[in-house]
């Protein structure tokens, strides 16, 4: 088996192509290097035994090179960043969108070739996550109303009876309810991915990432990584900022755990065209996130928690791994409690730069902070 992973330099892609290779699979990545997440000096990984391709995810010439000699894919390449995609649409839906539409083509030039086909979708396809309401049960969440935002009045009501309601775990059966363009976009990868995999039998297994963390996530890029971000405020003196109370929660899943579900995806023959939640099912708080992440930097600084919100930001959003479980044999590792001193031991070798604060401002000024 030889696969190429777009995007296969980024932060999940480098822990891939080394697993894959670990596993004596051929490995090429097609990928841009883009500045945003590399800098000037793209780390290469030719010396490591994969091929690195060096070519925009929408080239198509390049694409179909690419694929020369590939039975699967994972398609990685994304632009990635909730608050920037929302002034800088065109290069999400470009690169995001276009570029998987660019992989389909010359995947169906190809037809018969490539066995598999691995997405990376998100879980922000879901926008907030599932609700138990007292009253009514189970009900899906929208965005909560602008005017009880600007009261601070942060917890999920129930859509139907106003009543407050309690965060459970989100399965895919979850309808779609994207609140950014990178959100749009993820849903576009994938379900242009599963249409065309099914019209043209290319087994297709879209994977929804919760927010993954762990050594290697770009340094770079401020505008993704809550984890790396509060620490890299931490390593420079600076308390993390939070939006909100700083009771929201996120599902935070080790990379490692990631790569386990990406390697069982490409493997599984009895999953194509399903989807599947990698998260842990364990809910986080992002105040909670932030003090872990000082004591396991040493750092004695307490968040600052700024009762601001940003536009399109959800409360809530843990997954319910049961699909990934039962149906693939994922079972995540690492938790939280290892993983946090882990990549803080990482931070500490690492030459930080503080680019989150730029960031902010950059949100402020579009107006997505208020
Ligand atoms: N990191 C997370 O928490 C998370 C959560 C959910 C989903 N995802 C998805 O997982 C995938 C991998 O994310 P990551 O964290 O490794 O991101 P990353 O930014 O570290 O890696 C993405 C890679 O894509 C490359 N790339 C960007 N634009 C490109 C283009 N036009 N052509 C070719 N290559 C291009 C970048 O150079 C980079 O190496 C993405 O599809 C992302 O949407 C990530
Ligand atoms: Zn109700």
């Amino acid at each position: 088996m030889t696969v190429l992973i777009t995007g296969g330099l980024g932060f999940v892609g480098s822990h891939l192509s080394r697993a894959l290779v670990g596993q004596g699979r051929g490995v090429r990545v097609l990928d841009a290097a883009t500045t945003q997440v590399h800098g000037a000096q793209p780390h290469h990984t030719d010396s490591e035994g994969i091929e690195w391709v060096s070519a925009d995810i929408a080239d198509r010439r390049a694409v179909d090179a690419a694929l020369e000699g590939v039975t699967a894919v994972v398609h990685l390449a994304a632009e990635v960043g909730v608050g920037q995609s929302m002034y800088e649409i065109r290069r999400y839906v470009r690169t995001n969108s276009l570029g998987t539409a660019t992989l389909l083509e010359a995947l169906l030039a190809r037809r018969g070739q490539v066995q598999r086909l691995v997405v990376a979708s998100s879980n922000t396809v879901y926008g907030e996550g599932v609700t138990r309401c007292p009253q009514c049960g189970l009900v899906n969440p929208g965005l909560r109303p602008a005017a009880q935002l600007a009261r601070r009045d942060w917890e999920l009501r129930c859509p139907q009876c106003a009543a407050p309601c309690e965060p459970v775990p989100t399965p895919e059966s979850r309808p779609f309810a994207p609140t950014s363009v990178y959100a749009i976009s993820k849903q576009d990868t994938e379900q242009l991915a599963l249409c065309v995999g099914r019209a043209y039998d290319i087994p297709t297994v879209v994977l929804r990432f919760f927010n993954i963390y762990g050594p290697g996530q770009s340094l770079q890029n401020p505008y993704a990584g809550i984890a790396k971000n509060f620490a890299v405020r931490l390593l420079h003196d600076l308390p993390p900022l939070i939006y909100e109370d700083g009771r929201q929660t996120r599902d935070l899943v080790h990379v490692k755990d990631v790569v386990q579900g990406i390697c069982l995806a490409l493997e599984s023959d009895r999953v194509a065209y399903e989807v599947f939640n990698l998260g842990t099912g364990r809910a986080t708080q992002i105040a909670e996130l932030a003090r872990l992440m000082a004591r396991a930097l040493g750092k004695p600084i307490e968040p600052e928690i700024t009762e601001q919100f940003r536009a399109g930001d959800i409360r809530h959003c843990i997954a319910d791994i049961s699909r990934a479980c039962d149906l693939l044999g994922y079972r995540p590792t690492v938790s939280l409690e290892a993983g946090i001193p882990e990549l803080a031991d990482w931070l500490r070798g690492q030459d930080t730069t503080d680019l989150t604060t730029r960031a902010q401002d950059e949100l402020s000024a579009q107006q997505l902070v208020r």
